[in-house]
Formats: C-alpha cells, structure tokens, sequence
C-alpha cells in the first residue's frame, strides 16, 4: 500500500468507485496506483506531456508493485489528447495553473462534454476557472482545502450541470467549501486578496483604459472577499 500526502489524498477521495479515470499531468504516476491498489478504479490512463515525468512514473511503479498493473495505461501527449472519446468518464488534473485547465479543455471540447465528472486542483486562476465551467456546462458542486508547502489549495470537484444547478453567486470561493466554513478557507482567502491588491497595485501604474477597468474588477473582488469574511465569520 502507498500513503499520498494530504493534497493527493484529498483529490483520490473525490474519484467516484468504478470511474474509468484519466489523470492528465500525472508526473510521479501516485494517483493512478493508489486508485489501481485502492480498487477504485481498474482503468486508469496516466498521461503527461513530457517523457521525463513518464519515466519517474515507471520508476516508482517497478519500486512499488513491481512493474505496471493492467488496469494503469501510461501515455505520453499534452491534456486530452492521451485519451478518445468515451474511454474515460472521469478526469482529475491538479497541479496547473486554471488557465492551462481551460486550455486543455477548450483544445477538445467534444472530449471535455463527455465527461461525467473532473476533480480539479487549480494552482491559480480559480475564480476564471469556476467561470469557464460554470459558463460551460459544468457544476463545481464540492470542493475541499489543503495545506501544503505553505499554501492552501482548492481541490474542485466537478460535475455535469443539471437542471438543479443555480448561477453562483460569486466565483472566487467554492460555495461548498463557504457552507462548511473550513478552517483553511480564512486564509485561502486572505492570500487571494493579497493576490488582488497586487493585481490592483500593478495597474495603478498604468494609465490605459484597460488597466482602470482591471484595477476596479480587482478592488470590488476584494471587496466582496472582505464581506464574505464578515459575513460568514469565517
Ligand atoms: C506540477 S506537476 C503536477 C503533478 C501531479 N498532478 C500532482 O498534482 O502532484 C504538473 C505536471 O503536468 C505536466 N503537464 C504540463 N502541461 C501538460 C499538458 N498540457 N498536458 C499534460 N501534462 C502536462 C507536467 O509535465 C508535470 O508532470
């Protein structure tokens, strides 16, 4: 058996028994072998776009169970390209930046419409992320938090909209998360305002119209963080 570390652990858990899953970006290849060892999933394609990474992931396998299981299918190619159309279900990516999430999706959307359900650990660009889905079809209806080399992620766990899902109120913080009141989210927070004033600060220094518009979008952002601290006396 093999013990992921609480980021991990945390985007496993959210992998729903008997997906047949993709993990794109999958470099030391641990989410696949604790699903394989776990009998969660038994069809699971690993992908990454560079080989180096894909070797690592060998490596560990050979370490661990001696090789790799039938059920892992290692492939080399950028996002969705490692998989066809109804091979998998369910997706997990974590680890990039959201804007690379919505490139990937954007590069394949047919592939992105098919998916039953994607577990997302964005490492910036969460709020752009959570608005693409939204705006495409898709309900971040859970999420969670976790503390690692000293930043709170956001894992977002992803389904397929339906006639029950409302508009968000807000994209910045998962409303799942906001519901429970996770200990992590005061400070999941207080770091995206940092994020913001700086985004505020850079554009004070420019005089364009564009700057202006990026500089309000930013303050009235804070704003509303600020209020959401309040309000749910977070
Ligand atoms: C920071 S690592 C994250 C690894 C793992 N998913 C995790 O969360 O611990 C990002 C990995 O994504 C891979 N990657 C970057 N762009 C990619 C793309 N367009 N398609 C597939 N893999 C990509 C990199 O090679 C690298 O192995």
């Amino acid at each position: 058996m093999i013990k992921l570390t609480d980021r991990l652990q945390k985007i496993a858990d959210f992998v729903p028994r008997g997906a047949r899953v993709a993990d794109i970006g999958t470099d030391h290849g641990f989410i696949p072998l604790w699903l394989h060892l776990n009998g969660i999933s038994d069809y699971i394609v690993a992908g990454d776009v560079n080989s180096g990474p894909l070797e690592k992931m060998k490596g560990n396998l050979d370490r661990i169970v001696g090789g790799c299981p039938e059920s892992i299918v290692m492939r080399q190619g950028s996002g969705f390209e490692v998989f066809r159309e109804g091979e998998v279900d369910t997706v997990v990516i974590a680890g990039m930046g959201g804007r690379l999430m919505m490139d990937i999706f954007e590069a394949d959307r047919a592939k992105t419409a098919s998916l039953k359900m994607m577990i997302l650990q964005p490492r910036k660009e969460q709020a752009g992320l959570r608005k693409w889905l939204f705006d495409n079809g898709f309900d971040v209806y859970d999420g969670s938090l976790v503390r690692e080399s000293r930043f709170v992620w956001e894992i977002m766990a992803v389904r397929k909209a339906s006639s029950g899902t409302t508009i968000p109120k807000q994209y910045e913080v998962n409303e799942a998360i906001l519901k429970r009141r996770d200990p992590l989210l005061r400070d999941f927070i207080e770091n995206r305002i940092g994020v913001l004033n700086r985004i505020a600060e850079e554009a004070e220094k420019s005089a364009s119209e564009v700057a202006a518009d990026g500089k309000s979008r930013a303050e009235s952002a804070i704003k509303m963080l600020r209020r959401l601290i309040t309000d749910n006396d977070l």
